[in-house]
């Protein structure tokens, strides 16, 4: 299995309800997609910026990466890991969604490139339960 973590910047427009309703659209064609290629991961939104981590079989997540690239509703695509993994990090969430009105200090850790990526996935974790 692969795992990729990226972050980006969010290109939807509009009001704060119309953004609410384009990412939960987004997240319900991800989630029914995931679901069926065996991907989980977890998508953060704060201040503009995406940071999402994919986990699965290589080939489907290479391929979905590919696409999410070419997405247009995010710019500025950057690849902070990409490794193989032999247990997933989130296997309960086809796709796990946490909205934050500030950003977390490791997602601005994360910009500058010095994330340590096992800690990155712990406070993502961590946030996941607070979260849900
Ligand atoms: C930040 C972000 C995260 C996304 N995550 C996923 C995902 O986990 N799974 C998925 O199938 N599509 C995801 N998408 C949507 C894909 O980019 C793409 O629209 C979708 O796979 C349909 O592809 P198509 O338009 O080429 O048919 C995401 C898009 C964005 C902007």
């Amino acid at each position: 299995m692969k795992s990729v973590t990226y972050i980006s910047t969010s290109r939807i427009g509009g009001d704060e309800s119309a953004t609410a309703e384009e990412i939960s659209h987004l997240l319900e064609g991800a989630r029914s997609f995931n679901t069926k290629s065996a991907i989980s991961g977890i998508l953060l939104f704060t201040a503009q910026r995406f940071l999402q981590v994919l986990e699965g079989p290589a080939a489907e997540v290479a391929a979905l990466f590919e696409r999410i690239q070419r997405d247009k509703r995010h710019a500025n695509v950057l690849v902070l890991d990409y490794r193989d993994i032999t247990k997933r990090n989130f296997p309960d969430w086809s796709m796990a969604y946490v909205k934050l009105d500030t950003p977390p200090q490791f997602l601005t850790q994360a910009k500058s490139g010095t994330a340590d990526h096992d800690k990155l996935v712990r406070d993502l974790q961590q946030l996941l339960l607070r979260n849900s």
